[in-house]
């Protein structure tokens, strides 16, 4: 249980849930945690100080909490200067706070939407702006030995990003982002060996028992992600920071479980070629014939995941 000895990791959303169990989990491989969470409802319209405080409490000198929003300017910088402080580097950043302001798009209103995306995924970034530097100069100054194998970027982001769910096009539209800002960060700093990967989880946690189901499907998810851990979703993260993960790096998995997903990544599955006189008839002729058997259906993730979980 010494995988993470050595390693300085910053959590936000740490406070509860899945966040909550990625902190146990580091602990418990020796790693010590600055978390941030400004323990907010699941809407983020009222915040408590003390959510972060009374988790943080118990575990002592290794975790560090920090009651802010990392929607608000400067904290991801102050989090990342507090773990080079209290612990005197970072080496993990795990992006996990999120809200959720769900609403058709016909009705949605523009303030939710930026609300969910300056708290999920703008924050997300600010994260990884604050932390990419000094993941970069770890592996300029080889720590923890040559070469650098320390450096780890965790975007907990959601199936919801993936396929898409009914009212959730802030949720969803944050979750995508944050796929792409892994997969952007991998590239990034590729060439220091520090990793970027995004996972989707499934556990039982105040946000899986908000869920309203639309149908039949979608309440056989919630009743079965109502008997999911977070903890295997917790100990996949820790894998990932760890050193046998060096390799893995712009992938994008998740975790219900005992099931452990890899998720293929949108590439061109058909080609056409059409000729610059091509009518609208060749046009539909042609989506007919090579696109439309590769179309994929119009499904949301809680009908793809309403199968039973294996715990
Ligand atoms: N529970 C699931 O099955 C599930 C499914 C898909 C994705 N997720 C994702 O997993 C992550 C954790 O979800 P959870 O179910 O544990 O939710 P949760 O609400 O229990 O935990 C989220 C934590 O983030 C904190 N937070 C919210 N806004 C914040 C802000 N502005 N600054 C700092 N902290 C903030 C909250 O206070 C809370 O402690 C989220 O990113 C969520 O989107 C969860």
């Amino acid at each position: 249980m010494n995988e993470l000895a050595g390693r300085v990791a910053l959590v936000t959303g740490g406070a509860r849930g899945i966040g909550a169990a990625i902190v146990r989990s580091f602990v418990a491989h020796g790693a010590r945690v600055v978390v941030v969470d400004d323990g907010s409802t699941i809407d983020g319209s009222t915040a408590d100080r003390t959510v972060v405080e009374a988790f943080a409490e118990p575990f002592g000198e290794v975790v560090a909490p920090m009651a802010r929003s990392v929607a608000e300017p400067g904290v991801a910088d102050a989090a990342v200067a507090l773990a080079l402080e209290r612990y005197g580097g970072l080496d993990i950043a795990v992006n996990c706070a999120a809200i959720l302001r769900d609403g058709f798009v016909f009705k949605a209103a523009t303030e939710d939407y930026e609300h969910v995306l300056r708290v999920n995924l703008i924050g997300a970034f600010g994260v990884v702006r604050a932390a990419s530097p000094v993941l970069r100069d770890n592996a300029k100054r080889e720590r923890g030995g040559a070469p650098y194998t320390w450096g780890r970027i965790v975007n907990i982001v959601s199936t919801a990003g993936l396929y898409g769910n009914y009212g959730q096009a802030a949720y969803a539209g944050a979750k995508a982002g944050l796929v792409a800002l892994a997969r952007v960060a991998a590239l990034d700093l590729a060439r220091s060996g520090v990793t970027a990967n995004a996972l989707a989880p499934f556990a039982a946690t105040r946000v899986t028992d908000s869920i309203v189901p639309q149908n039949e499907a979608q309440a056989a998810y919630k009743a079965g992600a109502l008997r999911v851990p977070a903890e295997p979703v917790a100990r996949f993260v820790s894998y990932l920071c760890s050193e046998r993960a060096q390799r893995v790096t712009g992938q994008v998995f998740a975790v219900r479980g005992a099931e452990t997903f890899l998720f293929s990544q949108p590439r061109p599955v058909a080609r056409e070629l059409l000729a610059p006189d091509a009518s609208l008839d060749d046009v539909a002729d042609a989506v007919d014939r090579s696109f439309a058997p590769s179309f994929t259906p119009l499904e949301t993730d809680l009908d793809a995941f309403a199968t039973e979980p294996v715990v």
